[in-house]
This record gives structure tokens, sequence and C-alpha cells, in this order.
């Protein structure tokens, strides 16, 4: 599959349920590593992310088993401690291997991630924090050499609430010698759910999801089944995907408060939204309204990686909306396509000034990060015309079955 094709004139209407969370799935995997026993992990979105790092957890030497969507994974004769640059050039996020190989190896070679699409993506605080909990790293020939003969407890404040280093750190600590406490923590639902894998592991970590997380290390860990939570990501996605077309989408299987923010601004534009335990129904106004300003910021703020949907959805909006982009330097190169496809929108520096009220036209474009190629399907929707795109690779890595959803709310979307 290399080109999605998307042929509008459609509204969206129905209901459709979210997958596993990505974000929540990488990490959550990578903790299998943390013990000899078996760990099943359920509610696995089948994306090509999920699929390497079941292939690094093979590549370390565990069992690993993806089937309708549960991970099995038994981590008890692990022979290597490297991951190779092949595997770790599919995804940047193989990063949060780290912590956990040290944790069991007392050793880690990690090819080093480099830039990505989004500008610079440096691990220079996943690293200082490990430094604090006594592991030594060595870079050289575009490899990281991590080694921990026994990693201790530590105090360890982050600059800023990285998501990846609370991560790395809270899989380091849980069979660490003594107590860690992170301050600054990310408060991403993500990390909630990593705390309840790792105390079903037998982990005991307090505050998760707050600003401060207690870890207190134990010597060891043992088998456990958890299910992934929602991918608030993708039903957002999906959100504004059926709100381009006016159309009314129920997301179900969803935790409405991770979406939160996101609705506030939907709300903004006119969209009407109810939730219920689990479920959230959008609903579009005739026209979408410009929304004076949206500025990303770590959860509970407005999640970086919905920007550029809401980008595109609101580059049809009646008005100006002013979009700055906070936690990555460089989100901003999907505008470029868009523009290609008729929208209006300038960026300076940080900031995207989306005009608004834009014809949008089909155009051949191509996708240059996973969020961008979501932005361009969702564009595609409301534009005069066919429209292609390229490089869909990008979208594989964190939608299941994108194009079937959409093609169960009335979507007529191929990939080919
Ligand atoms: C995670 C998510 C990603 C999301 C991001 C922010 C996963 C697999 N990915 O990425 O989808 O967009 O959170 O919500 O969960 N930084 C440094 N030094 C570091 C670490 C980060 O400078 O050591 C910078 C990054 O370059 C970025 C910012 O901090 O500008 C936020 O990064 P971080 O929260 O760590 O994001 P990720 O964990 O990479």
């Amino acid at each position: 599959m290399e080109r999605i094709i998307v042929t509008p004139g459609h509204r969206l209407n129905g209901e459709v349920r979210a997958s596993g969370s990505k974000n929540s799935a990488l990490p959550i995997l990578a903790s299998t590593i943390l013990t000899e026993e078996e760990c099943r992990v359920t509610r696995c979105p089948d994306i090509s992310d999920v699929d390497n790092t079941v292939q690094i957890l093979r590549y370390l030497g565990c069992e690993a088993e993806f089937s309708s969507g549960t991970v099995t994974v038994k981590a008890d004769c692990i022979e290597k401690s490297d991951i190779p640059y092949s595997l770790m050039e599919q995804m940047r996020s193989s990063i949060i291997f780290l912590g956990a190989m040290l944790a069991r190896l007392g050793r880690a070679e990690i090819s080093m991630p480099g830039g990505c699409d989004l500008g610079p993506r440096p691990i220079d605080v996943h690293i200082s924090s490990l430094k604090k909990m006594g592991a030594e790293f060595v870079e050289y020939g575009g490899f990281l050499y991590g080694e921990a003969q026994q990693l201790r407890g530590a105090y360890i404040h982050l600059p800023f609430p990285s998501v990846g280093a609370t991560e790395n750190i809270m899989l380091a600590a849980v069979t660490a010698v003594g107590e860690t406490v992170i301050s600054n923590a990310a408060k991403e639902p993500e990390i909630a759910d990593l705390a309840q894998m790792l105390t079903k592991m037998g982990a005991r970590i307090e505050g998760a999801g707050g600003d401060v997380i207690k870890i207190v290390g134990v010597k060891r860990l043992y088998g456990a089944e958890h299910e992934i939570i929602p991918d608030r990501i993708e039903a957002v996605t999906l959100i504004a995907a059926a709100m381009i077309t006016g159309g009314k989408v129920t997301v179900t299987g969803i935790v409405p408060e991770h979406i939160k923010a996101v609705a506030d601004v939907l709300e903004t534009a006119g969209v009407r939204i109810s939730t219920g335990e689990s479920f959230v129904t959008a609903d579009a106004p005739k026209r979408l309204k410009a929304v004076p300003r949206i500025v990303t910021a770590p959860y509970p703020g407005f999640p970086t990686d919905c920007q550029p949907m809401l980008t595109a959805m609101l580059s049809v909006a009646d008005g100006v909306t002013l979009v700055s982009e906070q936690v990555f330097q460089s989100r901003f190169k999907y505008v470029n396509e868009l523009y290609r496809m008729g929208a209006d929108i300038y960026v300076e520096d940080r900031t995207a000034i989306v005009l608004g009220n834009s014809r949008l036209t089909g155009a051949r474009v191509t996708a240059t990060d996973l969020r961008a190629g979501a932005a361009l399907v969702i564009a595609a929707l409301a534009s005069t015309g066919k429209t292609e795109i390229d490089d869909i690779y990008h979208i594989a890595r964190g939608y299941e079955n994108i194009d079937g959803k959409l093609r169960t709310l009335g979507a007529d979307i191929k990939m080919k």
C-alpha cells in the first residue's frame, strides 16, 4: 500500500470504535522485558509501530506473538542487548527500550535516534536522568552505549515534562535499589497506563498521572495481563474528519476526559459535543467557526499530536485561527502540502495563521509524518476533486484500519 485516494463529497455520519493507544502500547510492550514471566497486552492496535516493537522484542531474544490485538511476550532468555539501526530507524520511539534494557540486562546499545520531521528530538533528558540513577553512557559512531551495574533510586526533576523521559525513568526505577522521585513528570494518560501495567507486574508506584511520581524499587517483577487505554489522538482524528464534512460522529470505547482540551476547542468552533462514560458524540455546526488561539502544551493542555488535524479542519472555518506550537520545534511542515490543496495558512516561526474560509481542492500530496498524513486525509474529505496522498507508511505507523473506519462513516477512501 503506497497511496491513499480520497474522493470527497460525502458527509461522515455514524459510530466508530477507537483502537488501543499507540503511545501507550510502545512503553508497555517495552516493560514486558522486565520479567521472565509471560505478559499479555491486549487491545494493541494493528499498526506498524507495534509490529516494529514486536520485531525488537524478538531480536532481543524474547518469544513475542501478535494476534487479534493481543501481544504475548515471554522474555525468559534475552540474548542481545542492542537495538540495531535497521530497527531503530523505523521508529524513533524505540528509545523507550533504554531504561528497560538497563534495568534487565545492565547494558544497552541503541542506535541514536537523530532528528525527524518534527525537528530535532534530543534525548538529553533521558540520558541525564538515567545517569542520576547510576548509568554511564558513551556515544560513538552513531550508537549510544549504556551500562549500569546496579541502578539506584534518585531524585530527578525534569526541566520539562517529557513523556518519553518520564517513561524511561519509570522503567529503570521499578527494579532499582531504593526510591526514585520524578518531579515535573509528564501527566499524559499513557503515563498512568504504564504505571498500571508495572503495578500489575509487582512494581510500587505512587502518583503517576500527577506532577510527582514516587517509585520504590522491588527485587523482581512478575507476568501480568493488561488492556491498553483507548487512543485519544485517533479519536480526535475521526471527529475532525467528520466535522470538516459537516457530519455527526460517535466515537465509542474512549475516555472522554482524555480529549477534554480538544473538545473545548471544538465547542468554540461551534461543534456540539456530548459525552457518556465511554463515548463522545460530535455534531458539526452549519459552518465551523474559527478559534481565536490554540496553544499546544503538555497534558492536560491541547496535545501537539492533534494540532495538524485541527489546523486542517479549521482551514475551512469562518475566520482566523492562530495555532501556536509549543512542544515541537517544526511541526508545521505539512502546511506546505495543505497549501497546495488551497488552504490559506501562513507560518511564522512557531505560529500558523489559519485564515479560514479556504476552498480546498484535491491534489497529489505527500504525508511528511504520521499526523501530517492524518491532516491531509481530513482536508481531502472537504475538498473539491480527488486527492492522492503518497508516503502513507507514515499513516500506517499509527492508525489501525483508518480507511476502513472512515468508510464505515461514509467516506470514499481507498488504499492502493
Ligand atoms: C511523546 C509521544 C508523541 C507526542 C509527544 C508530546 C510517544 C511514543 N510519543 O513523544 O506522540 O507528540 O510525547 O506529547 O509516546 N525533548 C528534549 N530532550 C529530551 C526529550 C525531549 O529536548 O531528552 C524535547 C523534544 O524534542 C520535544 C519535547 O521535549 O520538543 C517534548 O518531547 P517528549 O515529551 O519527550 O515527547 P516524546 O516522548 O518524544
